[in-house]
């Protein structure tokens, strides 16, 4: 499943076979769990039946927060085909319902996406959504991303950051930051909207400052449990 693509990753790990599994940075061992709590869930399709309403809601509130407020504040209207016909990092992919929301909004999306994960079986269960369309499905965790630096132009990261302690948070938005075509590439970023982290959304938009100069959040919306962030430079 997994391709070397003109070197875009610097390691990477098969989701072909079953007992090749990524190991969690060292003391990052909560990962060991949350993984196999995804890998449980991702059993037998119950995960895109049961949350595919509801991730796409996030999806469509992204990219109307990119079109409209961020387009904004950047002074610059994002275009869509524009900014998916480059390489695009899902980062907590899960099944990729967000590689099939992304090909049906343009004509451009597909073959620049790149989607991790630290529950393989969440990563098989995404492997027939982009079977002969283009992208890569990689079994890494959020906070060590097996990519080169300063390749990415758009980054995803849909519901995954409440699964992440204190520590691996920091990790987490350096990565994002490292990854990212430097001074170009855009975040669309959501979280659950749920103590402890509703109650830090502040810090957690500090930290967002420390590495993007625009930063806009979206009002809150009844049918929708996530915050919904929009960032660039
Ligand atoms: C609620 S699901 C969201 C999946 C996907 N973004 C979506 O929109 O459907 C959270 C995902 O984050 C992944 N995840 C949790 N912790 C992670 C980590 N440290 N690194 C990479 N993925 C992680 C889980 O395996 C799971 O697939």
């Amino acid at each position: 499943m997994v391709r070397l693509k003109n070197c875009l990753f610097t390691s990477c790990f098969t989701t072909g076979h079953k007992n090749h599994s990524i190991e969690p940075a060292k003391g990052f061992a909560k990962s060991r769990d949350i993984a196999e709590k995804y890998d449980q869930t991702a059993n037998g399709g119950h995960y895109d039946v049961r949350y595919k309403e509801e991730q796409e809601k996030k999806y469509e509130a992204l990219l109307q927060l990119l079109i409209s407020d961020l387009s904004k504040v950047v002074g610059h209207r994002f275009d869509l085909d524009e900014l998916f016909m480059g390489l695009i990092l899902d980062s907590g992919c899960g099944t990729a319902m967000l590689f099939d929301f992304l090909r049906d909004q343009c004509n451009s999306t597909g073959v620049g996406y790149v989607g991790i994960d630290i529950s393989l079986e969440m990563l098989r269960a995404g492997h027939t959504k982009l079977k002969g369309k283009g992208g890569d499905l990689v079994q890494a965790t959020a906070e060590l991303i097996p990519i080169r630096s300063g390749s990415m132009d758009c980054i995803f990261s849909v519901s995954t950051f409440q699964n992440l302690d204190d520590r691996q948070q920091e990790a987490y938005f350096q990565e994002i930051a490292r990854v990212g075509r430097s001074n170009q590439h855009v975040f669309l970023f959501s979280f659950l909207d749920k103590p402890p982290l509703s109650e830090r959304v502040d810090d957690i938009i500090a930290s967002l400052d420390r590495y993007f100069r625009h930063v806009v959040i979206a009002p809150k919306r009844r049918d929708i449990e996530d915050q919904i962030l929009a960032c660039s430079n």
